[in-house]
């Protein structure tokens, strides 16, 4: 049963993605200004806690935010992307860097509070932000990104539960817009050149 779930909840995963990106798509056709290539309709700022008191994206206007929804209990999703994500700013120069505001947010605020997901984050690079709030808060910023999350019970584990979720880092630009979708599994060079793009537009 367990096995049959997940392959729904997958290929669900990708009918959202798919869906993002078509109607991202006809979105680039009905604004047709070569100078708005984002996605305006999607995200929009918001404000949640860090361990060093909350965080409003309104305030990093003028800064690249990548941003990721995950958990820190997570067995291996989450891992790769944050691994992948501190691999391309390792890549990018100190004046870059300077520029950029990586966000992680946790949709298991249950067991995430602030300190352990600024903690688990700083494992990867001391740059990145982790993001927490009461699960209102984070839900309504994973909404207005279409990220979508489930809690999945686990039996036979003293973890138990786990969070199912879509991986998608989004690369909001300096005018607070979405640039960009980076699909999971892409490759540090590709986050790396999509970040430089986003500082360059
Ligand atoms: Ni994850």
């Amino acid at each position: 049963m367990q096995n049959v779930k997940q392959i729904l909840i997958l290929g669900l995963l990708a009918v959202v993605s798919i869906g993002i990106g078509l109607w991202a798509g006809m979105q680039g056709d009905a604004a047709r200004q070569p100078k708005s290539a984002g996605y305006s309709d999607l995200g929009g700022d918001f404000t949640l806690m860090s361990d060093k008191g909350p965080v409003n994206t309104a305030d990093l206007r003028g800064k690249v935010i990548p941003i990721y929804f995950g958990f820190t209990h997570c067995p291996d999703v989450c891992i790769t992307s944050l691994s992948a994500i501190a691999a391309a700013l390792k890549q990018l120069s100190a004046e870059e860097r300077a520029q950029i505001q990586p966000l992680f947010i946790s949709i298991d605020p249950e067991r995430d509070d602030p300190a352990r997901v600024g903690e688990y984050v700083r494992f990867f690079d001391p740059g990145i932000i982790g993001l927490s709030g009461t699960l209102e808060d984070v839900s309504k910023v994973a909404k207005s990104h279409f990220v979508i999350f489930e809690k999945v019970p686990l039996e036979d584990s003293n973890m138990g539960y786990t969070m199912d979720h879509s991986s998608i880092i989004y690369v909001v630009g300096r005018d607070g817009i979405i640039r960009t979708l980076i699909h999971h599994g892409e490759t540090p060079e590709a986050i790396a050149k999509a970040l430089r793009e986003a500082l360059a537009a």
